[in-house]
């Protein structure tokens, strides 16, 4: 099934926005004070511009990649697409630390965690290995408290659609923020 029709069925409808930023201006709406960002995929930095350059808020955002781009091909994007040569992006932020690594050793069990009240999670690895990965470290260090945000940005895509059908629809209960043609984000109402 495709996204639309996804949520159709789960919510009755799509809350559709015509771009991300639309929708990204939506999660930062819902930004709570002392919130932890976590973005899985970073590549040159234009998500964490966008939200850093707009929420106002005293967050902890944390940004992992690998920064010598996609480590195995996806669709039409060869392996080391998006490669900056292991260099993170220069983004000067106080609120901003930069985890470098394969996300399947860099974020794990041992990962040290700060405890907020809300999580906000932006999935865009494109890839479905470390996408489930980064997911289920999050759900078994219960990372999806109430007021949460789950965003994925390709879910248009089959692989990460299962990942929200098969995965983040059995263990969350959300409510749906919105939607564009390929990206949703959820707000978890409680687990
Ligand atoms: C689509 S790009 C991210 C785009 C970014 N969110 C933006 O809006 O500009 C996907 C990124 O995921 C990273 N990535 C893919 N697999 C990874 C892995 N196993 N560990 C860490 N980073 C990974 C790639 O290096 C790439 O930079």
């Amino acid at each position: 099934m495709r996204l639309q029709s996804v949520l159709k069925v789960k919510f009755g409808t799509t809350k559709h926005v015509s771009s991300r930023e639309i929708l990204w201006n939506k999660i930062i709406e819902n930004i709570q004070m002392e919130a932890n960002i976590y973005e899985f995929g970073v590549a040159y930095g234009y998500t964490t511009n966008y939200f850093l350059t707009r929420i106002k808020q005293n967050v902890k955002y944390q940004g992992f990649d690998l920064f010598t781009g996609l480590p195995t091909a996806w669709r039409n994007l060869a392996r080391g697409t998006f490669s900056t040569d292991g260099n993170p992006p220069p983004i000067k932020d106080e609120r901003l630390t930069w985890i470098i690594g394969d996300v399947t050793q860099t974020f794990t069990s041992e990962f040290e965690l700060r405890a907020a009240k809300q999580n906000i999670f932006l999935f865009d690895f494109d890839l479905f290995e470390p996408t489930l990965h980064a997911y289920q470290v999050c759900k078994n260090q219960n990372l999806f408290c109430e007021n949460s945000i789950v965003y994925f940005d390709e879910a248009f895509d089959p692989e990460e659609l299962l990942i929200i059908q098969n995965y983040l629809f059995q263990d969350v209960e959300l409510d749906l923020i919105g939607s564009t043609w390929g990206a949703v984000a959820f707000q978890v109402r409680k687990n």
